[in-house]
């Protein structure tokens, strides 16, 4: 008999379901084994009223395989120019999750980002008293930083005088790729949570870029050195409920990515919870996976655990993934973990 593993519907706290042909094609993929999604608001142009998240809502919806039951939780894209009430208001009707910050510049479709973060403070202000998580893209956009150190300064020079700015702002510092992302979060108290993605448990920056380069293992925050993976693993598997999943699952169309420029994402949607899993197996940690994936999301966020099962199975076999899936007539790369799954979603 195979060993199984049987958790709460997973959620996924950081998820980049994009519009269009792209949303089409990719929504199956997370509704497929995700209870829930954070969805990112960085399309173009980025989701930045209620409004905006009232209709992009409907066309994920709309996207989903019949009979799904996979809820999207909005998230509003920061900008100088938001309006407080309009925040608190769509907070209030159940409508939007949570806020993004987004640094300008930061990253994929990031241009109407913050540049000035004094200029946001009265919105973070109303959003620690109505109790509106900011979701943070943690990286400088200084270029004199080396985009290597560029969460480790954030952190110092943005982060933390932000939220001693605005005390009782609930924060998730997301996709977090450094030992020093895990010490803050992990001793910042309980205001503070940290998302990690599947990618960023598997991958390190020698994957990126030795033997050469690697354009569907670059994503932002960019893969670190050996050490940070190691911390990651070890925060994403120990004791402290404030780790949980956040793909940051982020689909291109493979022109884009293998490119001159290429652009920043790894599509990981089909595969993450398979991933996962093999990471907790060979931490030793499956007992642990369900905090993970399934508990420290929810109790972060304030919502219930979800009600409904997955089982994870382990197979001798390796569970065969599609290499890339097709979105309105571009291929988009499934994520590479760079060795054989045996977990499988039943
Ligand atoms: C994301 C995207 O493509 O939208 N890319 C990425 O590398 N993660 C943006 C982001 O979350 O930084
Ligand atoms: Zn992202």
């Amino acid at each position: 008999m195979s060993e199984t593993v049987t958790l709460p519907r997973p959620d996924d706290w950081h998820l980049h379901l994009r519009d269009g042909a792209m949303l089409t094609a990719v929504a199956p993929e997370s509704a497929r084994h995700f209870g829930r999604a954070i969805i990112m608001p960085n399309l173009v142009p980025p989701v930045v009223t209620g409004a905006d998240a009232a209709a992009y809502r409907d066309r994920i919806m709309a996207a989903l395989p019949a009979g799904s039951r996979f809820t999207p939780l909005m998230t509003l894209y920061l900008t100088e120019e938001t309006d407080p009430a309009d925040v608190v208001a769509a907070h209030e009707s159940g409508l939007v999750t949570a806020v993004k910050l987004y640094p300008a510049g930061a990253t994929t479709n990031s241009a109407s980002g913050v540049r000035d973060f004094t200029r946001v403070h009265g919105v973070l202000e109303a959003m620690a008293e109505a109790g509106v998580p900011l979701c943070v893209h943690g990286e400088v956009t200084d270029p004199e930083i080396d985009i290597f150190d560029r969460e480790a300064v954030f952190i110092e020079r943005v982060l933390d005088p932000i939220r001693h700015a605005t005390p009782g702002l609930r924060v998730v510092m997301e996709h977090i790729t450094t030992q020093d992302g895990v010490a803050y979060v992990r001793e910042g108290g309980p205001d503070i949570a940290g998302t990690i993605t599947a990618h960023h448990l598997v991958i390190n920056r020698n994957h990126l870029l030795v033997g050469g380069i690697r354009p569907h293992y670059y994503c932002l925050p960019v893969a670190k050195r050996e050490a940070h993976r190691l911390a990651l693993r070890a925060a994403a598997t120990g004791d402290c409920d404030r780790f949980f999943l956040g793909t940051d699952s982020a689909p291109h169309p493979d022109g884009a990515k293998e490119s001159a420029c290429g652009c920043a994402g790894c599509f990981t949607a089909p595969n993450a919870l398979s991933i996962v899993a093999q990471v907790f197996e060979q931490e030793g940690a499956l007992d642990r996976l369900e905090a993970f994936v399934s508990r420290n999301g929810p109790a972060f966020y304030g919502l219930p655990v979800n009600e409904d099962t997955l089982t994870l199975a382990r197979q001798d076999a390796p569970v065969a993934y599609p290499d890339r899936i097709d979105a309105g007539g571009e291929d988009v790369t499934v994520f590479d973990p760079g060795f054989p799954l045996h977990w499988q979603v039943t």
